[in-house]
């Protein structure tokens, strides 16, 4: 996800891409993406959404191990016209938005190492690959995705990124779909992270709430722990067509007047599928990273 930065790292392009230098990871780097994927392409497959596991082939490149983004690219370019761009890390939201706005996914080169397995601050090459990539196969999510960097794009002329990043926030990075009438994964955040996929969809503590744009662009999230809410989709097609279809401009104007929703709240007009007992939010730690 973007945020304000204003240093360009040394070796990146204007643009903050750089080379993905394929050759230079070493056999534990490589062991590591294979240790993660296996271990989540074992766990998900129940409970991701269909479109995912199709789009997981995208990923099985020519041999095991971390992809290489110029294959990659190759087999997306085919299916969605998106590519995959190395970066250093975090990069700042106007370059954010202009690449996805052009059908370019940046993904950081770098992957954890072994006392990192669960916990990352900072997005990977497993979270950003094997996260995001799957979806982007699929034509709905693909232009939902450009869809979002171009509104990104206007955000920022309304002061209101803030606002466009929650949507980010609960739908690309944690968001749940119904599919065939059962609750489904799609989130990258949730899907690269083996806990998570499994709270999300079974734990009794968060709520998990019917999408609701307006609403959800006042409610806000942690970045140090589980969620402690989840917004539900229909479908990736209602999502895209909300998205096109939603004037932002006066949306955000009308939220300046709303005052923030906070993570775990419920409030009137919430269509609730589960009503969490936040007991896992409430046991654990510090809770104060709120955006
Ligand atoms: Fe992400």
């Amino acid at each position: 996800m973007a945020k304000d930065l204003s240093e360009r790292p040394d070796g990146a392009a204007a643009d903050w891409t750089m080379p993905q230098d394929w050759d230079r990871y070493s056999a534990a780097e490589h062991a590591m993406w294979d240790r993660l994927f296996e271990r989540q392409a074992r766990m998900l497959p129940d409970r991701v959404v269909p479109e995912f596991i199709a789009g997981l082939d995208v990923l099985r490149i020519d041999k095991p191990g971390i992809p290489n983004f110029d294959a990659l690219s190759e087999r997306l370019m085919k299916a969605t016209g998106w590519q995959v761009v190395a970066v250093p890390g975090l990069v700042p939201d106007a370059l954010f938005f202009e690449h996805l706005a052009n059908r370019r996914f940046v993904a950081g080169r770098f992957i954890r190492s072994p006392d990192q397995i669960d916990y990352l601050q900072e997005p990977d090459v497993f979270h950003d690959v094997f996260g995001h990539v799957p979806l982007l196969v699929n034509p709905v999510f693909a232009d939902y995705m450009q869809a979002y960097g171009e509104g990104g794009l206007r955000a920022m002329r309304y002061g209101a990124i803030h606002r466009l990043a929650r949507l980010y926030w609960y739908t690309v990075e944690f968001g749940l779909i119904r599919d065939a009438g059962e609750l489904k994964l799609y989130g990258a955040g949730i899907v690269s992270s083996y806990g998570e996929s499994v709270f999300a969809l079974d734990d009794p503590s968060p709520n998990r709430i019917g999408f609701d744009l307006k609403r959800l662009m006042r409610t806000r999230y942690r970045i140090d722990d589980y969620q402690q809410t989840y917004f539900v989709i229909d479908s990736f097609r209602d999502l895209l067509r909300q998205t096109l279809e939603t004037d932002f401009a006066p949306v955000y104007a009308e939220l300046e007047t709303l005052a923030d929703i906070e993570a775990d709240a419920i409030v009137a007009g919430d269509v609730v599928i589960s009503r969490g007992t936040q007991a896992y939010a409430r046991q654990s730690g510090s809770k104060t990273l709120l955006f």
